[in-house]
């Protein structure tokens, strides 16, 4: 039986799970007996499109890429009854999907509307797959208490380093080991961005094609100033070590104040400035940061270069874990909701 999809959000990442549901089609069928259907998509400025049979996902892409809205999508099923223009609350609640995967902007002061969009679905026993780090990092505990509720699940893996496994790591293959901190890089604009500023590009310059690469959230000031990277760290504290902590417990700042003087002084140094998330268990609780680092070359975080993430698991059995691997991308975080879906396929 095909799981049937729908994409509240087609921006990078539902394009890019859409891409990889094409061209692996045949391997996922083969490989794990998992045939995808995606039957609705609702996006805000795209336009929304509901075929209950199963949407044409090359159409889809093709309307996108030529920048027409989806309310100009054309059914070739027969006894068609395509609907159009169903906002994302109507399409959870109404729609033949099994699974929702909320990729609508992401707001982590608010967390909305993907906190709505998440609760609907839970009340009408669908599943959740999201790589949004609102409703994970404002409201992990009330969103999986629910989905638990509802018998259904709150996926989040893309949230964290896009892909890279790093939450089913710990809940799966860790399970057992206590970790008593967790440091890392944790956002690929920034580690980007601060890659190419030390080859000579401008802060400007850089951060536009960290934009045109996928890398960058809507409003790129969360990745600068260091709001993505915190809340990837009140995930990580609240998901790994049941810490309940919120904005107002994190350290923060972003890289705006680094400046090409002191990237290159720290070149000079053998040295290399990282945006660095840290967690560390503490005697009374949580200690949480997020703040720029001059590392020297020797240390492991100061070579991850690019887009790519780090995460190092200091754990009671098997001492440093580390994990590297994408942080942001199209495909990259395309692949984190396939990975959940087919976790629920898996279960099924
Ligand atoms: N803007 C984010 C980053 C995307 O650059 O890491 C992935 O969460």
């Amino acid at each position: 039986m095909k799981t049937k999809i729908a994409l509240i959000g087609f921006g990078t990442v539902g394009q890019g799970l859409c891409e990889i549901l094409l061209s692996k089609e045949d391997y996922l069928k083969s490989k794990y007996g998992f045939e995808a259907s995606i039957v609705a998509i609702s996006d805000v400025l795209k336009g929304a499109v509901y075929c209950k049979e199963g949407l044409d996902i090359q159409q889809c892409l093709d309307l996108v890429k030529d920048a027409k809205n989806l309310d100009e999508y054309k059914c070739d099923g027969t006894n068609c009854n395509c609907e159009k223009g169903w906002d994302a609350i109507r399409t959870i609640k109404e729609t033949n999907a099994d699974i929702i995967c909320e990729l609508a902007y992401t707001d982590v002061k608010t967390g909305e509307p993907a906190i709505t969009h998440c609760k609907t679905a839970f009340e009408n026993g669908k599943h959740v797959v999201t790589s949004n780090k609102g409703p994970a990092a404002l409201k992990y505990s009330e969103m999986q208490n629910l989905a638990e509720k509802n018998n259904v699940k709150f996926l989040i893996e893309g949230t964290v380093m896009s892909g890279s496994p790093v939450l089913n790591l710990v809940n799966g293959p860790l399970a057992g080991c206590e970790i008593t901190a967790i440091k890392g890089i944790l956002n690929g604009t920034t580690n980007y961005m601060l890659s190419e500023m030390e080859k000579g590009m401008t802060y400007d310059n850089v951060l536009k094609k960290a934009q045109e690469l996928g890398y960058a959230e809507a409003d790129p000031t969360g990745d600068v100033e260091g709001f993505d990277a915190m809340a990837k760290v009140i995930i990580l504290s609240n998901v790994v070590m049941n810490a309940g902590i919120n904005a107002t417990d994190v350290d923060r700042q972003g890289i705006t104040n680094i400046t090409p003087e002191m990237i290159s002084d720290a070149k000079k140094e053998n040295s290399r400035w990282k945006l660095i998330g840290s967690i560390e268990k503490v005697k009374d609780g949580i200690k949480a940061s997020v703040k720029p680092e001059k590392l020297p070359l020797t240390h492991p975080l100061a070579n991850i270069m690019g887009a790519t993430n780090a995460l190092t698991f200091i754990t009671d059995l098997l001492g440093d874990v580390t994990i590297i691997g994408a942080g942001a991308g199209k495909i990259e975080t395309g692949y984190s909701i396939l990975t959940d879906i087919l976790e629920i396929h898996r279960k099924q």
